[in-house]
């Protein structure tokens, strides 16, 4: 049995024998822990966002560097203030060096609370096991990524999708939305696929989060940020590996903003309105237009299928994306796999649809992108080969 398996047991057994507030059936106190990662999220050329969850609330830091030896440290701090009353610990990692690898180890200390304005209590001190990862870089050549999507917290297909993976040769994977299967119990990733994923590769290699429509919907949806932290506050950004530029969207909700569906809580129009301004900028940006690839992530596709959504999401990004000679657009959403073809008038991308039984396999090569999508069992359901510049499939 892997060794972080047995931990994660070990720590599911801790767990199972504490009494509400802290203590033990047997009386004594729980000591704290780390219950879930560390996960590794947000990867750029000089970052990387370091994600774990502690059983009570912490300080924590990250300590890093160039080899085991480490020698410097990060924390989260906001407007000056480290945070010290949380049990979700996001700590970003900056100045990094691109293509080289970073070592790394979470430390928590239990934060007791302040006796006086200037005395504060301490509990125990928890450390993680040194590990490493490898920083992005746009020199790199001859990678392929992974997209899954709508796993809807079905972690059975979950593990069996990653277990075709070929992590030689992956450095990151995107998790293309619905992950969550609507977010109403506080800690619900973890068991749905969080924990599985972090098993398998999230503690040496990252993810990238795209969000669905069923993560933001719930009564946790605005915790998401614990879990899945977004860049500098937003949940739509950029990033560079290799020869391709990425660029993640938020698509929202999947119905009118007025719907009754939603109690007056959502204003996800604007939201689009807002990205399609920021995606033409970051289209026209130096390192958008250097690059020989530009690949959208959206949860919800532009088209593929009927849908107030899908039609907000063709009406608003699409001419943003065909100015902007987007070349291949990545969506979930439908649950059902789909390969388009760019057409004259239309969409002058590639895009391809991910299902929930699914994943998208996409080789990067010097002169195209390769994208198959893949069943379960292996078998390839589409392949489609992209060329630069809006160039038509071969
Ligand atoms: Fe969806």
């Amino acid at each position: 049995m892997p060794r972080r398996l047995v931990t994660l047991l070990c720590l599911a057994m801790v767990v199972a024998t504490v009494a509400p507030g802290g203590s033990s059936r047997q009386g004594g106190p729980v000591p704290l822990a780390i219950t879930h990662g560390p996960s590794l999220q947000v990867p750029g050329v000089s970052s990387m966002t370091v994600v774990w969850h502690t059983n009570r609330p912490a300080v924590s830091h990250v300590e890093y560097g160039p080899t085991e030896a480490l020698g410097q440290t990060a924390v989260n701090a906001e407007h000056g203030l480290i945070d010290n009353d949380r049990t979700s610990h996001v700590v970003r990692l900056s100045g990094l060096p691109p293509g080289k690898p970073c070592f790394y180890r979470v430390v928590s200390r239990e934060f007791l609370g302040y006796d006086k304005q200037h005395i504060v209590r301490w509990g125990e001190t928890v450390t993680g096991d040194i590990r490493s990862f490898t920083t992005l870089d746009t020199a790199a050549r001859g990678y392929s990524f992974t997209v899954v999507s709508d796993i809807h917290e079905n972690v059975a297909r979950f593990g069996k999708l990653l277990s075709v993976v070929d992590w030689k040769v992956t450095p990151f994977v995107v998790f293309n939305g619905d992950m969550v299967n609507d977010f109403m119990t506080e800690g619900q990733p973890f068991a749905g696929f969080l924990d599985a994923a972090i098993e398998v590769f999230a503690d040496t290699r990252p993810f990238v989060y795209v969000r669905g429509n069923h993560d933001v919907r719930g009564r946790f949806a605005r915790k998401l940020d614990e879990y899945f932290p977004t860049a500098a506050g937003r949940a739509y950004y950029s990033f560079d590996q290799g020869p391709v530029h990425f660029v993640v969207l938020d698509s929202g909700e999947d119905k009118v903003d007025g719907h009754e569906y939603y109690n007056g809580l959502v204003a996800f129009e604007p939201y689009r309105r807002e990205q399609a301004e920021w995606l033409a900028t970051d289209l026209a940006s130096p390192a958008a237009r250097r690059a020989r690839f530009r690949v959208v992530l959206s949860h919800i596709p532009p088209r593929g299928g009927e849908g107030y959504a899908i039609d907000e999401v063709r009406r608003l990004w699409e001419p943003v994306a065909n100015t902007g000679r987007v070349d291949l657009w990545m969506s979930g959403h439908t649950h059902r796999v789909a390969a388009i073809p760019p057409a004259a008038g239309a969409n002058r991308y590639h895009l391809v649809v991910n299902a929930p039984d699914t994943l998208t396999r996409v080789d990067v090569l010097r002169d195209r992108l390769e994208a198959a999508v893949i069943r379960e069992n292996g078998e390839k359901v589409a392949a489609v080969t992209v060329l630069p510049a809006g160039g038509g499939a071969r």
